[in-house]
């Protein structure tokens, strides 16, 4: 295997060539994040591939982050390093069956987190990630939401809304695997820990935490507490940016099984390989791309 520093240098020179970008979730391996102009959470790489400057962006991610670039981004292109790295429960619903629940509630508005397919996000009336959840939901006018398709996104965001959800029964194995005796197991080898959990957890492991948010969210909250230990709920590729920002505290993983093999597929040689061939491209058809940005928008706008 060819040396980590001399992909790095390759890359370095042909995202010069290229005018490109590279963005990097907070779930992406330690290398590739320490390449990446910006690694963050869903919404930070939204807004990044809105406004950020470049002819090409490779998206290290799984590929509806990739797709909701292109989408806001057509004059861009969007690279995709690994093809295959999904997000299983983006396709826990399609557009077809979102289209059926619209006809049985006409009345409701529907919320779809960004972990969605562009055919599900053209039929959304806004989109939301973990971040935003519950100031999209209050920011609409109608009573009744229909929140597709993390089903515990959706519970966590009911708890601070009045209106009435209607939750899709989708969900993030990675989260929904982690358990109450998971956090019961954490906190009695690390009694003095602050618990901070991802908003894809279940209900009651949400209810055994201190804090719930984003990774980002996450992030900035350990970064600025005076606490000193931490309990992680989520994919463990953040305790890489935990590490290299927060050096002074420590982090435990909640479940050091909590990991999402699909964040895991990209690597640097297929981040140099996308920059050499600009493939593989992700793009979305005219008409689709039309009606998911305007949720995709109006999300950012909130
Ligand atoms: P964030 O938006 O918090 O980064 O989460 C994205 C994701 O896929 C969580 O599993
Ligand atoms: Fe999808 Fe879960 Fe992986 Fe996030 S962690 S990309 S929600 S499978």
């Amino acid at each position: 295997m060819q040396d980590t520093a001399i992909i790095h240098n390759e890359i370095l020179r042909l995202k010069e060539d290229r005018h490109a970008i590279i963005l990097a979730h907070n779930y992406q391996t330690a290398d590739v994040q320490d390449i990446a102009d910006l690694t963050g959470d869903s919404l930070e790489l939204a807004r990044a591939a809105a406004t950020m400057e470049g002819d090409v962006i490779v998206f290290c991610g799984v590929d509806f982050m990739a797709e909701t670039a292109a989408i806001i981004s057509p004059e861009k292109t969007v690279l995709l390093p690994s093809q295959d790295a999904c997000c299983p429960m983006a396709d826990m619903i399609t557009a077809d069956e979102l289209k059926l629940v619209k006809s049985r509630h006409p009345d409701a508005a529907v919320v779809c987190y960004v972990n969605t397919t562009a055919e599900v996000k053209a039929e959304s009336d806004i989109c939301c990630t973990s971040s935003n959840a519950v100031k999209v939901v209050n920011s609409l006018k109608e009573d009744q939401i229909i929140f597709v398709p993390d089903r515990n996104l959706a519970l966590y965001t009911q708890r601070f809304t009045k209106k009435e959800i209607l939750p899709w029964e989708g969900f993030c194995s990675v989260h929904d695997r982690i358990t109450p005796a998971h956090v019961r197991q954490a906190h009695d080898l690390h009694p003095d820990a602050v618990i901070l959990v991802h908003p894809e957890c279940r209900p009651e492991v949400i209810d055994l935490a201190d804090h719930v948010a984003s990774t980002s969210g996450i992030i900035r909250h350990v970064c600025n507490s005076s606490e000193k230990e931490f309990i992680i709920g989520t994919e463990i590729g953040i305790l890489h940016r935990l590490t290299r920002e927060c050096p002074t505290k420590k982090c435990y993983p909640l479940s050091i099984a909590a990991i999402c093999m699909n964040m895991k597929k990209t690597d640097l040689s297929k981040v140099r390989h996308a920059l050499l061939e600009l493939q593989p491209r992700i793009t979305v058809p005219d008409e689709i791309a039309h009606r998911a940005r305007r949720a995709i928008e109006r999300m950012l706008a909130v």
